[in-house]
């Protein structure tokens, strides 16, 4: 789908008033959802008095309450209940290969057996990878392992400033670049602000400049704007729009920005944590044929397994890792690079090259995206629909995260439209479907034609729940 049609889309669904499922309807899949999962609540009460929040992870869906996964294989899951899901979480998207790849754990297993988890030093399986990485990427000559993609976007940030010895980094509403101090601004929302910023100072945003997704004049005065004021030191972007294509890009966006870079001497950052690997091999740089001066990689390079992240680039860039004291930027981490990450790693890209397994999702991923919206078409009251960017899905039932933060009664807008759409995914998950935030769906190479009528089935039946007119 092309981007003005899914603007269009998002546009005509807020125009709407949300469709909420009828309380004596949704309140016989809440009992289900409570009666499926005993088990996690249980453990849900235990987490509360141990965990604050009683979840750790940004992407657990907490309504009713927040499910406990017990073991994964190729795209099922199954929860510590003993329900089965087909599963488009992926762990976030690492998995592309299936869960629990056999001949990929079985190495894993045998460099744990044989050599333990790190020794602090070189590992040759460091080597192996950064060779993978760089023969598939493009825009990257040089890399450095670091623990997780938040790591690896401040990498990037350093690496441009000290590089360019400017100071303004641009950023777009909407996208996420993890968790450090500076970059935790216009989360989810384009135009949100300091909403999630409770425990950042002030100072940790002053050369940050937020602009507003495709705003091609905005990002153009940025650069202006910034010229006496410490210059641009980079602009990083979620190459395929923020939070993965939720805020979908204009097809003339990545190329604008890499114009402005070069016009003003400033480095470009493709942050693909998520599009690295999964959108391509090449990531979303050889997709659009866009070479970033700096590449942020993340959990995808291991599979899964834990402890990865990568910055890598030009060598001219990346060279400001090295060289004695004061001269190189500080960048690290005691378990960065060790041979568990760095071994999965590089089996990890070499199955995925071998299997095609970019390929195959991407397949599964047009299907499941054209029969989904086939069967939207039915209800034309909704005006639900879904698009993808190869193994990267998404539906749109409520557009809540395309709300105009200037319309007068914009947060009571987004608040009831998110209630409604997570009313919607307590039905997907009480029917043995699991997304991501139920707006998001990652294929693997081994999502079938079982996959996807088990979906499209929880879909109809969702559908039947909400009255039509
Ligand atoms: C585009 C993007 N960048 C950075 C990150 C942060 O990665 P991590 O969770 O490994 O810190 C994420 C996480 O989902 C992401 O989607």
């Amino acid at each position: 789908m092309e981007y003005q049609e899914i603007m269009t889309l998002n546009q005509e669904i807020l125009a709407r008033p949300v469709k909420p499922i009828p309380e004596d309807r949704l309140q016989k899949e809440r009992d289900l959802y409570q009666k499926r999962n005993r088990r996690s609540l249980e453990i849900f009460e235990k987490a509360r008095h141990l965990i604050p929040g009683g979840v750790e992870h940004n992407l657990s869906q907490s309504k009713p309450f927040p499910l406990a996964m017990d073991r994964a294989k190729g795209y099922h899951m199954w929860d510590v209940d003993g329900n089965v899901y087909v599963d488009y979480l992926m762990s976030g998207a690492p998995i592309i290969l299936g869960h629990a790849f056999d001949s990929l754990d079985e190495k894993i297993i045998e460099i744990i057996r044989e050599k333990g988890p790190a020794t602090g030093l070189t590992s040759e399986y460091e080597i192996l990878a950064a060779e993978e990485i760089i023969r598939h990427m493009p825009g990257v000559e040089m890399v450095r392992f670091l623990q997780s993609g938040t790591e690896a976007d401040m990498a990037a940030i350093r690496i441009a400033r000290a590089f360019t010895g400017k100071q303004k980094i641009i950023k777009v509403g909407g996208s996420y670049h993890g968790w450090s101090d500076q970059m935790v601004f216009s989360l989810h929302v384009p135009g949100t602000g300091l909403l999630n910023s409770r425990g950042i100072t002030a100072e940790s945003y002053a050369h940050l400049i937020d602009v507003k997704p495709n705003d091609f004049a905005a990002l153009e005065k940025a650069f202006e704007d910034s010229k006496d004021k410490g210059g641009v030191a980079a602009v990083i972007v979620e190459p395929i729009g923020g939070e993965s294509g939720t805020h979908p890009v204009h097809p003339d966006w990545n190329r604008r920005v890499r114009e402005l870079c070069d016009h003003y001497q400033s480095l470009l950052i493709f942050d693909e944590v998520v599009t690295g690997f999964r959108l391509d091999m090449g990531g979303a740089q050889k997709y659009f044929g866009i070479m970033p001066d700096i590449t942020v990689l993340g959990k995808i390079i291991a599979h899964g397994y834990p402890s990865a992240g990568a910055v890598g680039g030009r060598r001219d860039v990346m060279s400001v890792c090295q060289g004695g004291m004061g001269e190189k930027i500080y960048i690290g981490g005691t378990l960065a690079a060790n041979p568990i990450t760095t071994a999965a790693c590089y089996y990890a890209l070499k199955l995925m090259e071998e299997h095609d397994a970019v390929g195959k999702a991407t397949a599964y991923a047009d299907r499941l995206t054209a029969s989904l919206n086939d069967l939207f078409s039915t209800r034309s009251d909704l005006g639900f629909f879904a698009y993808n960017f190869g193994p990267i899905m998404h539906y749109v039932t409520t557009a809540f995260f395309a709300v105009d933060l200037f319309s007068p009664d914009a947060f009571t807008q987004i608040m009831t439209r998110k209630q409604t759409a997570d009313e919607y995914q307590v039905v997907t998950l009480a029917h043995g479907l699991c997304t991501l935030a139920g707006t998001r769906m990652y294929s693997c190479m081994q999502h079938d034609d079982e996959a996807l009528n088990k979906t499209l089935e929880v879909w109809e039946y969702l559908l039947s729940l909400i009255p039509r007119g």
